[in-house]
């Protein structure tokens, strides 16, 4: 709340919800603080802080040990922003938590360019960052090593996924940085901790060239693993090494980068958690062509396709819908109450920079996407997306910018640098410069009493019944009740590495004052790790309470 006073709202009364009677709907709050870095790459790393990662191009205006930094932590609770030094270079990086809460950020850009003579070779790197206890970020850093602590094989632009065991699943990648298509590939898999000395190679991987690189990977519950990249998807058992062909995305839309759709696995609920996987966005283009060959305005796609990973649903295939536009680079984020928030991206063109026949400065992309629109899973085909009450900021969020749920229950948004140096505003020729605003997406229950989940355990065994003191607000019928635990993901390109949401089973004691949940049954429906439970009460949904889902042992651990 204390944020919410010192900020200056960019949504216009006339867009917010006319029914919601003297509430404000949906608005974009810029924050009062600049992020000082691109926050191209971001990650919750505890209750008020996010972990922000850009690339080492020695311009970036926020300083640390006498150069610039490409790390940074944000502090959610007075959006301000402390450097943090990294040592090698994390542009372009994945990351997730592992089962004992340590983040840890993996690969990035083979050699220092641009005359960055700070930053270390970053394509073998793994980057850990203990658990933080400091509100603030005071004392928090960063540890690598990289003789004796980095990935089997070099990886720029790969993806990652915490999987049943806690640990992480490492997919894809490119050996060296490329302009645009994927010529030099990791077209394989590897585990962090490491489960075998070799990588293992993927035939899917293989298949989705040229545009494979930042795969979308989903841990199912039942312990396997969708992959999508390009226009191909698979189920990867882990255990068999084994990869099983699903259908291609229908009508050539293509999904992953320089390629950019975006994916999401839905919202599982009790008791069955039938996985169901959303992907939005990308473009048909042909990739037999250079990139030379194409253009910044030509249309991405608006076509979402949905599939059920079930025996049946993958014989019924994806199920084709319409966003209200198309979009390349869109970020599809988990909301509390289960809706989708659809958000970010371009219009026309393509990811990566400066690549097609008539980029826009450096930028393959135009036309930037600046209203949001909300999916609802549950709703009947066609009627699932909307922007009706949804805000339109004026900063573009294309190639190179983030946005993550919060604990308080908002979105952070942050970057845009379709630029290959620090481009400041007001750079000539330039009409997407670097950019240091920071904005907040607040649902509507950002501005009124909220229902409130009073403690909770530090950790919450699976398949456990817990019983919690919890506040309702007065105007609250309490008709519908869902308490969602979520992994916020690591957002990197149009991506939430490991994002998810579970459904628990709840009810509320007659008198409103506690809540009886049940947590998941294993770690293959919530792999065991960091996860902030949220109480939503007739849409109200309450401040997220952090928690550590299963025992914090380290990877690999089955409870
Ligand atoms: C920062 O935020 C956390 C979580 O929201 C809260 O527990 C803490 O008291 C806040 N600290 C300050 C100094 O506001
Ligand atoms: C922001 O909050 C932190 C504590 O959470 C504090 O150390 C820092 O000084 C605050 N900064 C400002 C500008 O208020
Ligand atoms: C997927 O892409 C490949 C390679 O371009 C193409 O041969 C195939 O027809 C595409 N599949 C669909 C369903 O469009
Ligand atoms: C968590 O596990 C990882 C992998 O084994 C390890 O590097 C890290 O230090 C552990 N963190 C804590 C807090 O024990």
């Amino acid at each position: 709340m204390l944020s919410l006073l010192a900020v200056v709202s960019l949504a216009t009364a006339a867009l917010c919800a006319p029914s919601a009677a003297a509430a404000p709907g949906w608005e974009f709050v810029l924050q009062h603080e600049l992020s000082g870095i691109v926050g191209l790459e971001a990650i919750v790393v505890s209750d008020s802080l996010v972990l922000f990662f850009d690339r080492a191009t020695g311009d970036q205006p926020l300083q640390i040990n006498g150069h610039s930094a490409w790390g940074a932590l944000w502090d959610l609770n007075n959006s301000t922003v402390r450097a943090l030094d990294v040592l090698t270079d994390s542009f372009c990086a994945s990351g997730a938590l592992l089962s004992n809460g340590t983040m840890v950020s993996m690969g990035g850009t083979p050699a220092s360019d641009d005359g960055n003579h700070a930053a270390e070779p970053g394509n073998q790197a793994i980057r850990i960052f203990e658990p933080c206890t400091s509100a603030s970020g005071v004392g928090c850093t960063l540890f690598e090593n990289p003789t004796t602590l980095h990935l089997l094989e070099e990886r720029w632009y790969p993806s990652s996924v915490r999987i049943f065991d806690g640990s992480l699943m490492i997919v894809g990648g490119s050996h060296v940085l490329t302009p645009f298509y994927n010529v030099d590939p990791a077209n394989s898999f590897e585990f962090f901790p490491r489960k075998e000395q070799t990588p293992r190679p993927s035939a899917f991987l293989e298949r989705a060239l040229p545009a494979n690189l930042f795969p979308r990977a989903f841990a199912l519950p039942d312990g396997t693993v969708f992959i999508v990249a390009n226009n191909q998807s698979i189920i990867y058992d882990i255990e068999k090494n084994t990869e099983t062909r699903l259908p291609d995305i229908p009508n050539g839309v293509r999904v992953t980068n320089p390629i950019d759709g975006s994916a999401i696995l839905l919202p599982l609920s009790p008791p069955d958690f039938t996985p169901e996987v959303l992907v939005c966005g990308g473009s048909t283009a042909d990739t037999s062509l250079p990139s030379t060959s194409l253009s910044s305005q030509q249309p991405a796609s608006s076509q979402c396709s949905r599939i059920t990973l079930t025996p049946e649903g993958i014989k019924a295939g994806w199920q084709v819908e319409h966003m209200l536009e198309a979009r390349m680079m869109p970020e599809l984020v988990h909301i509390p109450n289960g809706q989708v928030l659809i958000t970010n991206g371009a219009g026309t063109g393509f990811a990566a920079l400066a690549a097609v026949a008539d980029p826009v400065g450096a930028s393959n992309a135009d036309h930037p996407v600046l209203t949001p629109s909300l999916y609802t899973p549950t709703a009947p085909l066609g009627k699932r997306i909307s922007n009706a009450g949804m805000p339109t900021t004026d900063i573009p969020r294309m190639y190179h910018s983030s946005v993550t749920l919060t604990p308080q229950g908002n979105f952070l948004i942050a970057g845009n640098n379709p630029n290959m140096n620090f481009t400041p505003a007001g750079t000539p020729g330039i009409k997407f410069p670097s950019e240091l605003r920071v904005e907040t997406l607040n649902p509507p229950f950002m501005s009124r009493t909220r229902p409130s989940i009073h403690t909770l355990p530090e950790k919450l065994g699976f398949g456990q019944k817990f019983t919690v003191p919890i506040t309702i607000p007065s105007d609250l019928e309490a008709t519908t009740i869902q308490v969602s635990l979520m992994d916020l993901g690591f957002s990197s390109h149009a991506f939430h590495s490991s994002a998810r949401l579970v459904f628990m089973d709840a009810s509320v004691s007659k008198d409103g004052k506690s809540l009886t949940f049940t947590t998941p049954p294993n770690g293959k429906v919530f792999p065991p790790g960091p996860a902030i439970v949220f109480l939503t009460i007739d849409d109200v949904t309450s401040p997220g309470v952090r928690i550590m889902m299963g025992s914090g042992n380290p990877p690999p651990t089955l409870e």
